[in-house]
């Protein structure tokens, strides 16, 4: 992502934030996995959007109108020794010379520095608590600054939650970060075929998932989005499965979930296909209609409709399927009414996507589902999980879970889906399996 991009959304904060107010965000922190060992760092995607700034231990500070410099960045300072055993890191120096921070700290100085900085501010834009240490310490300096109005300094009245200006700013997409979301979905697109490419019975769920990591890291994309859900058979059935852990059987199918990070920008694709690449007679039934339920669910991503159309039509597919193939008795309308058809799809059809998977953004606005516009992303992901010790269904549909996801792009007329490079259609699925099976 180039600079500019990061300076025409400070641009933006600043005109939200106004003269007069102050805006304040911090990086995320590196954590602990276990002694001298760290997770692998990933920065807050606030923080990210408005700084590019890949460091743990720093803070952004926004000062509409301060004739110094209105983008204050507290950082790390430079030190040899962390260069030497952790590698780069940008120090005050870079700091405004890479990041076009028009002033830099160290972050050690925070205390000293910043209370100055909320002196005669009247508001703080700021992620209430998100980190509790500086929840804390925000409250002190304010408290500290009030001790001192006798001396005509005043202190900020009013906290502002932040998130609520960023977040609405997140959830429309520019052309720069969907040239990222793209590449995001077309890699995970591609990992996705090369797992149904390598799938055989007998192989474990983790080696499937070795597939897809290799798939993403050979084209450059080393963090997952998520941790990938590799789910044989009835494992499906566990929305959030994530062990990996089990052999795969030939009669079963294998729901795989799994999507990668592009520079902070996500994509999540689910595709389920039989594990021996032909589908059973009862697992093409319950699959097509899942599939038919996210065509449908698809044709109502159009901007100017309602968010919650695309769940209703989803809804409305699947629990005619239901009563069609038997597993719901009763009628269409008043199954939906007393939602009977939760037994078997339990989750809302999908969410925003960007530089969290499960993306930002209101999803009602005054109370209303929020109409969609051209530049949101979200994700389409109807499913049916028919647990295996459900015993009003016929035996032959018990232990079946299955789930079908895209990524799609509310367009000025329509929808673009970014990850159709994976096959969905039962016939391409079994081609595909079947080419790469005989070669
Ligand atoms: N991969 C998480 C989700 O689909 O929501
Ligand atoms: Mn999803
Ligand atoms: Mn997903």
């Amino acid at each position: 992502m180039k600079q500019n991009e990061f300076k025409r959304r400070r641009k933006l904060l600043m005109q939200q934030v106004g003269k007069g107010n102050i805006a304040l965000i911090a990086s995320a922190s590196s954590r602990t996995r276990n002694r001298d060992v760290e997770y692998p760092f990933r920065q807050d995607s606030d923080f990210y959007y408005l700084t590019g700034f890949n460091e743990a231990d720093s803070l952004a500070v926004f000062i509409p109108g301060r004739e110094q410099g209105e983008y204050i960045l507290f950082c790390r300072e430079f030190d040899e020794q962390k260069a030497l055993w952790e590698g780069a890191h940008a120090g005050l120096e870079g700091a405004t010379k890479h990041y076009e921070a028009d002033d830099s700290f160290p972050i050690d100085d925070l205390s000293d520095i910043l209370p100055g900085m909320l002196e005669n501010k009247a508001k703080v834009f700021y992620p209430m608590g998100r980190d509790s240490d500086l929840d804390h310490q925000l409250l002190e300096w304010i408290n500290n600054i009030r001790k001192q109005s006798r001396n005509g300094i005043s202190a900020p009245g009013e906290l502002v939650s932040l998130e609520h200006v960023l977040h609405e700013m997140r959830l429309i997409k520019s052309p720069a970060e969907l040239k990222l979301m793209r590449r995001a979905a077309e890699v995970s697109a591609k990992a996705h075929a090369r797992a149904m490419q390598c799938c055989k019975p007998g192989m474990y769920e983790y080696q499937v998932e070795a597939e897809i990591v290799h798939e993403f890291m050979r084209e450059g994309l080393r963090a997952v989005a998520y941790p990938s859900i590799v789910a044989g058979g009835q494992n499906a059935c566990v929305l959030h499965y994530t062990e990996n852990k089990d052999k795969l059987r030939k009669d079963d199918l294998l729901l795989i979930d799994a999507g990668v990070e592009c520079d902070h920008y996500a994509a999540d694709i689910t595709r389920t296909f039989p594990v021996s690449g032909k589908f059973s007679e009862a697992q093409k039934a319950l699959y097509q209609l899942v599939l038919d339920a996210q065509y449908a669910a698809i044709e109502q991503v159009r901007p100017g409709l309602p968010w919650n159309k695309a769940h209703d039509a989803s809804v409305q597919v699947l629990t005619k399927g239901l009563v069609k193939l038997g597993l719901l008795k009763g009628r269409v309308p008043k199954l939906i009414k007393d939602e009977k058809y939760k037994q078997f799809y339990m989750h809302r059809i999908g969410h925003w996507l960007g530089m969290d998977v499960h993306d930002v953004g209101d999803y009602k606005v005054n109370d209303q589902w929020r109409v969609l516009e051209p530049g949101m992303v979200l994700t389409v992901e109807p499913g049916l999980y028919i647990p295996a010790e459900c015993e009003t269904v016929d035996e032959k549909w018990r232990g079946i879970g299955i789930r079908i996801e895209d990524d799609v792009l509310v367009t000025r007329d329509g929808h673009e889906i970014l990850t159709g490079g994976v096959p969905k259609s039962i016939e391409d699925i079994e081609l595909l399996m079947r080419e790469s099976h005989a070669a």
